[in-house]
């Protein structure tokens, strides 16, 4: 069976149950600031499981497009996916778990459904605590339907109950049904409870009863649902008897883009293969989230930063097997095609996909190597005493060669080492308290955001500030900045109109600038001594002790929180357009960057 066969026949076997079918919402949860990304089918539906009327009933079912990074390191075995397809059948307020448990059974081993074997199918039910009881109703429907009681087994919380989806919300006691691969057990205690990939979670019936209210305690909802959830890739793995969700049908076209692409072998190694299965997870991922068209693109910052850190990560895995710079985005559209009849708006927003991708590799290549070097500088340098990398040096590796700190984690386990976690995020807060006060103090509008385009534009302001102050004298002084992606804009003491020709000297000054390929050092010092080095800034205010002072070359020193670019070489080609006053005694001058 292929997979669209099996979306197919979901769907209709629910249809011709009395089930209305809803589109899948997006990956991007609206509304909702709780989590980043939809997680299962019912996160779009909660206010519906709460007691708000559907316009199209109590009885739905859908294929929601969901994306879970919690287990992101488990990908590359056979059966995790950051992206997956959940094929669901809810129930508001309607039936409960007699219908849900027979419906399940009946779609699964049908000869006209999936027609799977009874003996393969193994039962998970809640055990019971001190919030909900044991839940002997399904063990009993199960029962019913001729499940032998050596193929039921009663579980805790951990693994028998689901939601709520965020922190608060609907959720209950669920009934997961997994496939036995005939796989040797892998001890005496071996269960579905166990990971050791002998029984393979398929299907999972949630019976939602319950709210988790924001003290912890478990209330009565107004009305029982049913929320029910069967992996898409999981599934039509086990339906197409293949060894893992990277050998059916709905990674085909992707793997087969990477095998040609790469220099080494798909099955040459272990690590080989896992280095494949991450490259195509993660670039299916990333067009998930691009392709939804919300406006995410790679930040530092909530779903942003996920996805950057999937692309970058999708890259270090494809230079273990060879993949050749700039490849993600070839990759994306073979995801696009795979996907393009279920899912139009993937290629509806193809160009944007492949754009941001192309960016985002070209950001990261430009430092990947020599982030690499420094990383393995380091780990020469701590030799085989001190096994933790500190936490300023995590940091260093984060902010000056964009390496996501849960990258600089898995690089450090390659090699034994650890992260020193806490003095990350301690060395990540004292940046953002600089900067912050940098951009609330100094820079009056500050940074719109820290991509690539305004991080250039802001190393130009200070090459800007530098050329003012060369051609106008020390009179010059910044008064506010302001950078967007598009431009700068620099406020200064001056207390007249610039000429033509002072302004066409700035220019080149800064134009010249740009062509030496001047290096920034970013340096973090006591106030005093960044005083004492003659660097340009506030000192009046309030900055922490330590300070950071970015120089370039030895044209500019001043304290500013950065982000900026490495080298000035990286600029393009700086533009003036508009000169004019700001207020009394301050000039204003608008500016851009051109390719070269
Ligand atoms: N919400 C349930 C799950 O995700 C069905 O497993």
């Amino acid at each position: 069976m292929k997979s669209y066969e099996l979306r197919e026949k979901f769907l209709s076997f629910f249809k011709e149950k009395g089930h209305a079918v809803i589109p899948s919402a997006s990956v991007i949860p609206e509304n909702d600031p709780t989590v980043l990304f939809t997680t299962a089918g019912m996160h779009p539906l909660v206010p519906y499981l709460l007691g708000a009327k559907h316009p199209e009933g109590k009885r739905l079912a859908n294929v929601q497009k969901c994306i879970r990074t919690g287990d992101i390191d488990e990908v590359g075995d056979t059966t995790h996916c950051t992206f997956f397809e959940m094929l669901g059948n809810w129930s508001l307020g309607d039936y409960f778990k007699k219908e849900a448990i027979a419906w399940s059974w009946e779609f699964l081993t049908s000869e006209k459904w999936l027609n799977i074997p009874k003996e393969k199918i193994f039962i998970t039910v809640f055990a019971g605590d001190d919030d909900a009881p044991r839940d002997m109703d399904s063990y009993n429907y199960w029962l019913s339907h001729g499940v032998d009681e050596s193929h039921i087994f009663f579980l805790s919380k951990k693994h028998n109950w689901w939601g709520p989806a965020g922190t608060t919300g609907p959720c209950g006691p669920d009934t997961e049904m997994f496939y036995d691969t005939g796989k040797e057990k892998c001890g005496p205690d071996c269960s579905p409870a166990c990971s050791c990939g002998k029984y393979v979670e398929i299907w999972n019936d949630v019976f939602m009863e319950y709210n988790k209210t924001a003290g912890g305690k478990y209330e009565p909802l107004s009305q029982k649902n049913v929320d029910t959830g069967m992996g898409l890739e999981r599934t039509i793995t086990v339906l197409q008897g293949v060894e893992s969700v990277y050998d059916t049908d709905v990674y085909q076209g992707i793997m087969n883009r990477i095998k040609q692409l790469a220099d080494k072998e798909y099955g040459e190694s272990e690590e080989i293969t896992r280095a494949y299965r991450i490259v195509a997870d993660h670039i299916r991922t990333s067009v998930f989230i691009l392709g939804d068209q919300k406006g995410v693109t790679p930040s530092n910052v909530d779903q942003g930063y996920v996805l950057r850190r999937l692309i970058r990560r999708a890259i270090r895995f494809g230079l273990k097997i060879g993949i050749p710079e700039g490849s993600m985005p070839e990759i994306a559209e073979a995801v696009i095609d795979q996907y393009k009849d279920i899912y139009p708006e993937l290629d509806e927003n193809k160009k944007f996909v492949v754009d941001e991708l192309h960016l985002e590799e070209k950001r990261f290549q430009r430092t990947i190597n020599q982030g690499l070097k420094e990383f393995s500088k380091l780990i020469r340098k701590l030799g085989n005493d001190v096994k933790v990398i500190d936490g300023a040096s995590a940091f260093r590796l984060y902010d000056t060669f964009g390496f996501p700190l849960e990258f600089t984690q898995e690089l450090a386990a390659e090699n034994g080492f650890t992260v020193d976690v806490e003095g990350f995020e301690k060395s990540f807060r004292r940046h953002q308290e600089i900067s912050q006060a940098g951009a609330a103090q100094r820079f009056k509008g500050g940074l719109a955001d820290h991509t690539e385009e305004t991080t250039k534009l802001h190393t130009a302001t200070h090459l800007l500030q530098a050329a003012l102050r060369k051609v106008l004298g020390d009179e010059v002084m910044q008064r506010g900045s302001n950078i967007t992606k598009e431009r700068l804009r620099f406020d200064f003491s001056f207390s007249r109109k610039l000429t033509k020709e002072e302004l066409e000297e700035v220019e080149r000054l800064v134009n010249e600038y740009i062509e030496q390929d001047l290096e920034v050092v970013c340096e973090e010092m006591p106030l005093e001594k960044a005083k004492a080095s003659g660097a340009l800034g506030l000192f009046d205010s309030k900055y922490g002790n330590m300070v950071k002072v970015y120089s370039i070359g030895d044209v500019s020193m001043e304290l500013c929180g950065g982000p900026h670019v490495k080298r000035t070489g990286e600029l393009g080609r700086f533009k003036i357009k508009k000169e004019e006053s700001s207020s009394a005694g301050v000039r204003r001058i608008r500016a851009v960057l051109l390719e070269k």
